[in-house]
């Protein structure tokens, strides 16, 4: 599968069969997380592993009750560590490259998760106390991002609509 392919083909996935993601897999991803750009290649960010099943659950209710993220066999938790983007870049380092060197990290696990048959969702919504409570996370770290991935139940999946490309771009 080439690059655009992935990009264009890739959706959430909110079903998931109960097969557990090999290892090896969960190495690929997070292969392809270290991977993504960061300022100054400061590699700010820490990854959660989680397939205990009552943390699942427990990560699941601090997402507001988002069900599919206890029901997919793994979830992905990607944290930023701010104080380290801000020994470099300050303010700016700790309220915006920290996130934005997660979200590259993130999008390359959804991506790479699709060439291995694996379905994702990025989820956002959830209380950061309460996830930061059931995985232990210390305070120098944030979560930023739960993914739950698993194989996706069958009738999952369709790319969604997007803004036209006139409506989103300006040549100058
Ligand atoms: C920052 C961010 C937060 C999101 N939070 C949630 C969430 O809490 N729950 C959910 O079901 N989807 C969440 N999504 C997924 C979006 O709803 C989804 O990406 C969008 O509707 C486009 O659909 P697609 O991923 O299938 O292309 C989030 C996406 C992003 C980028």
């Amino acid at each position: 599968m080439n690059v655009m392919e992935a990009i264009t083909s890739r959706c959430s996935v909110r079903r998931f069969r109960p097969d557990a993601v090999p290892d090896e897999a969960v190495r690929r991803l997070i292969e392809a997380a270290r991977r993504a750009p960061s300022a100054g290649n400061i590699q700010p960010w820490h990854f959660y592993v989680v397939k205990d099943e009552a943390k699942r659950g427990q990560l699941a209710r601090a997402a507001l009750g988002q069900r599919f993220v206890a029901e997919a066999p793994l979830c992905l938790v990607v944290c930023a560590e701010p104080a380290a983007s801000a020994r470099v870049y300050r303010e700016r380092g700790a309220q915006l490259y920290c996130l934005q060197d997660t979200a590259a990290a993130v999008q390359n696990i959804l991506l790479a998760a699709l060439e291995l048959g694996l379905g994702t969702c990025w989820v956002g919504a959830f209380d950061e106390e309460q996830v930061r409570r059931v995985l232990g996370i210390p305070q120098e770290r944030r979560a930023v991002a739960l993914i739950p991935v698993g194989y996706p139940a069958a009738e999952t999946g369709r790319p969604t609509s997007r803004k036209e490309v006139e409506e989103i771009c300006t040549w100058v």
